[in-house]
């Protein structure tokens, strides 16, 4: 029997759950149609970021206002406009140029880490055409004069912020790196996001050790970057009721399948498709589905959130004594 592998993500019935994740290959008309050709069910955009709004209208002191000083002092590093393929107003029309091609959802990308008017946006992309947008709060926190719950706060208010401006679904792409995950994530929830993407990957600087610099590297995943992300799905999928899409480490039909028992509603993949090309997300899909039908799977339905936390009493505790045991385990191999 077939296995019905529809799902749910943003409120969006899209016909299973693997998709590109946001990155440069939605800037090309001929790889979106790939994608499209190749299955996805829906696209992600790359991100419009936070400083390009600000530098496209930082006349307008309504925006500038919103932002600290650090803030427009940080923003003189961001990398020079030319590096971008679109400004604002060029990725709205990307948007609009993009509703107009594909048949199935597409979902546009805003990238901040701060409050403030650079969120009205959204509503422009709404009106573009996107079904849904995602919410990238890529942020690290070094400055040592603020607490982790500013920080948070500042996330919830961007959320409350875009919740007022659109009326679309939207997610919210979080890194790993929040004291208290649960917490932060419900918060997330009642400032009215729809779903939550885990987790962004912090693209880590080198440093070269004979000309003295910080060399600036883009390494594309692998499947080791998965089990963070299995271990936070399995934890967080019975703790919020929005969606949760992965993304970060899948490579292949079991990864995707990894993803789903432990609660993804969506399969994000960009690494893959990057090495390999969009025909690899065809392959991928086939796989899943072959797996599915080979160990008797109704559908996604069926298997989503089968090896989250759901049904253990106390999940601290298993995950203590997993860490425990496996320390134990491995000086008893030697
Ligand atoms: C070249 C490149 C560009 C990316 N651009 C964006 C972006 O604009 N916005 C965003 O939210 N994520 C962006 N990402 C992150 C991906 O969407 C994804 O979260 C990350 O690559 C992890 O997934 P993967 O292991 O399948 O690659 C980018 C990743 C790569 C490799």
């Amino acid at each position: 029997m077939s296995a019905d592998l529809t799902t749910t993500w943003l409120g969006l019935k899209l016909a299973h759950p693997i998709m590109p994740g946001a990155s440069p290959l939605v800037d090309d008309l001929d790889a979106v149609a790939a994608l499209q050709e190749a299955g996805a069910p829906a696209i992600v955009m790359h991100s419009l970021f936070e400083e390009q709004i600000i530098r496209e209208y930082e006349e307008s002191e309504r925006l500038m206002d919103a932002h600290s000083d650090t803030y427009i002092e940080a923003r003189s590093y961001f990398p020079k406009r030319d590096l971008f393929p679109f400004g604002p107003e060029g990725y709205v029309e990307h948007v609009r140029r993009l509703r107009k091609e594909l048949h199935i959802p597409l979902i546009a990308s805003l990238n901040g880490a701060s409050r403030g008017g650079w969120l009205d946006f959204g509503r422009a992309l709404q009106d573009a055409g996107a079904n849904a947008l995602e919410l990238n709060v890529y942020d690290l926190a070094a400055d040592g004069t603020e607490t982790s719950e500013s920080i948070e706060d500042r996330v919830i208010q961007m959320v409350e912020s875009l919740r007022r401006v659109v009326r679309i679904p939207f997610a919210v792409k979080l890194s790993p790196f929040y004291t208290s995950l649960v917490n932060f994530a419900r918060q997330i929830e009642t400032a009215g996001a729809n779903g939550l993407v885990i987790f962004n990957r912090f693209y880590q600087p080198d440093i070269d050790v004979e000309a003295l610099e910080v060399s600036p590297t883009l390494r594309l995943s692998d499947s080791s970057e998965l089990p963070l992300r299995l271990r936070w799905l399995a934890i967080l999928f019975p703790a919020v009721k929005i969606p949760i899409a992965v993304t970060g480490g899948v490579h292949d039909p079991v990864d995707a399948v990894k993803s789903v028992m432990c609660g993804a509603s969506a399969v994000q993949i960009v690494s893959a498709l990057l090495k390999n090309g969009p025909r690899r997300l065809g392959e991928i899909v086939k796989g899943f589905r072959a797996w599915l039908e080979d160990h008797d799977y109704k559908g996604v339905a069926q298997m989503k959130g089968s090896m989250s936390l759901l049904r253990c009493p106390d999940p601290k505790a298993v995950e203590r004594s997993n860490y425990a045991h496996l320390l134990q385990t491995w000086r008893q191999g030697r």
